[in-house]
């Protein structure tokens, strides 16, 4: 891999505003950081807050062993204990730190493009990461995601790449089928219709999943979002594996070089057979412990275009 070059962000709240020189050279900073460059920072002290008001496992504490690595001062927020409870809004929570010369806050947050207004206000210093926001985007599962496949194949151009299950609710599915086909991969989806919309056809075709499984270089599977459905599905946990799911039936058709990802939590036994989830095809657990490398790179680029 190529060095990478300085990258200079001033917030970080969608992949589709970067070019593809910044999403290459923050995979590629990823990887160096993997294999043992340190940060050099240019101020003696950063503060961080990551400001989680959805559940998180993975990228909430990635982004804590990131911070940490990188020698940064971060804030403890806890949600259920904040004035959050008494009524505070996201904005007057992040002016507050903001107040308190917090330099970066990373926010996870339901409410749909919740960043807008933080990053159009003139009051508001601290550059804002998205941890997620609602059904919308996940920028930085999406670098980590990037950064997995790269370190397999090396490129992008013309692999096929399938995205399989609740499209319609994954912020993870919208934020990767649009840089990956910019990248030049062939995007190709499958899962139940109900959870599939026709806007997606822009990016890649719709097909059932055993027409796809022994073309793909990539097999995405997608968690199945229950908080976000409404009970009216028309099949049981058992029909989605059998349906929709990466059995091991299915398993077993795949290229010989092709890999298994899922940003988890995984559901196991609906979205995948529970014995696939450490299989020799899987990167589901490369991604995770990619997820605290990409996002030093993600910090690092956001603290460079502070200074
Ligand atoms: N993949 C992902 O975003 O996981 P968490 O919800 O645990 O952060």
């Amino acid at each position: 891999m190529s060095k990478s070059k300085r990258i200079s962000l001033k917030h970080f709240v969608t992949v589709e505003s970067l070019s593809n020189a910044e999403i290459l050279g923050l995979i590629k900073r990823g990887a160096e950081f993997k294999y043992g460059a340190k940060f050099i920072p240019e101020k003696e002290e950063y503060f961080v807050s990551n400001l989680f008001f959805e559940n998180s496992t993975r990228t909430l504490n990635s982004f804590v062993v990131a911070e940490k690595k990188m020698n940064l001062k971060v804030l403890p927020f806890d949600a259920g204990h904040s004035s959050v409870q008494k009524g505070e809004t996201l904005y007057d929570t992040v002016l507050t730190l903001s107040a308190l010369g917090v330099d970066v806050c990373v926010i996870r947050h339901s409410q749909q493009d919740y960043y807008h207004e933080l990053i159009q206000s003139k009051t508001i210093q601290p550059a804002i990461i998205n941890g997620g926001d609602g059904s919308g985007q996940h920028p930085s599962q999406c670098l980590l995601d990037l950064m997995t496949i790269y370190e397999e194949f090396h490129y992008f151009e013309n692999l096929n790449v399938a995205i399989i299950g609740d499209i319609t609710h994954s912020r993870v599915a919208k934020s990767n089928m649009q840089v990956l086909k910019r990248l030049g991969a062939n995007i190709y989806f499958s899962g139940p219709t109900e959870w599939y919309s026709n806007q997606f056809n822009v990016y890649g075709e719709h097909q059932e999943i055993d027409e796809l499984i022994p073309k793909m270089d990539v097999v995405m599977l997608l968690r199945v979002q229950h908080e976000r459905h409404d009970g009216t599905e028309s099949f049981s946990k058992e029909d989605y594996h059998q349906k929709y799911g990466l059995t091991i039936a299915r398993e077993k058709k795949m290229k010989q070089a092709a890999i298994i990802m899922h940003p988890a939590p995984v559901n196991r036994d609906v979205e995948i057979a529970s014995v696939l989830v450490e299989s020799l095809k899987s990167r589901i657990v490369a991604q995770m412990t990619n997820g605290v490398f990409v996002r030093m790179a993600i910090l690092e680029a956001i603290l460079n275009g502070k200074t």
